[in-house]
């Protein structure tokens, strides 16, 4: 049974192993930790499956710039699941459990950059329908955004700001 909880100081090193499993590459997974380190306002969670720690996701804050001035939400990024645990759930509870805690701090909005058939069915929609551009050059369709709380949409556009540290990567 998997049990979707926010991360302690014992996960870090297994969220690592999850970060460089799934992504076969070193950079989410410094990425990781690069933010935990230095942004104390993230959202970490876990899955654990009989103790073992089989999925990871991030959220951390994000700015749009808009005409108003500065609206504040946050971003989705990354999220791993362990090649052997994937296609069986695992990342949908993650984002579920995420989406859950977003509302339960009364955030307005969070921004993704993936896949484009597989966020949208947790009511993701495409960004550029609430004229909300990603600051790097991607697909359309792969920057999406869900509204979660109350927003003055009239003046929500512009162009969403990550942390710094996702410039490096990106
Ligand atoms: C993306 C990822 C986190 C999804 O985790 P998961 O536990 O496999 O996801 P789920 O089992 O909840 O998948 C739910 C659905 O999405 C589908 N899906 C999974 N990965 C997908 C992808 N890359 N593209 C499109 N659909 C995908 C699954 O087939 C499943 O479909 P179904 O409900 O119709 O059966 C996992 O595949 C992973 O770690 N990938 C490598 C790292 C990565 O790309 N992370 C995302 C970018 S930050």
């Amino acid at each position: 049974m998997v049990k979707v909880r926010t991360e302690n100081l014992k996960d870090i090193i297994s969220i690592r192993q999850v970060n460089l499993a799934a992504f076969e590459q070193p950079i989410e997974a410094d990425l990781v930790d690069k933010l935990r380190n230095s942004c104390k306002d993230i959202i970490s969670l876990v899955a654990e499956e009989d103790g073992h720690i089989v999925g990871h996701i991030l959220f951390t804050p994000v700015k749009v710039e808009t005409k108003k001035g500065i609206d504040q939400g946050m971003g989705l990024a990354p999220m791993a699941v362990l090649p052997e645990y994937q296609k069986k759930g695992i990342g949908s509870k993650l984002i579920e459990k995420g989406i859950e805690e977003l509302k339960n701090r009364k955030c307005p909005f969070v921004v993704v950059l993936g896949h484009s058939e597989y966020y949208p069915k947790f009511g993701f929609e495409v960004a550029s329908m609430y004229g909300v551009r990603c600051k790097w050059e991607v697909p359309d369709e792969a920057f999406m955004i869900m509204i979660l709380s109350d927003l003055d949409l009239s003046s929500f556009s512009g162009v969403v700001h990550f942390r710094s540290e996702f410039d490096e990567v990106a």
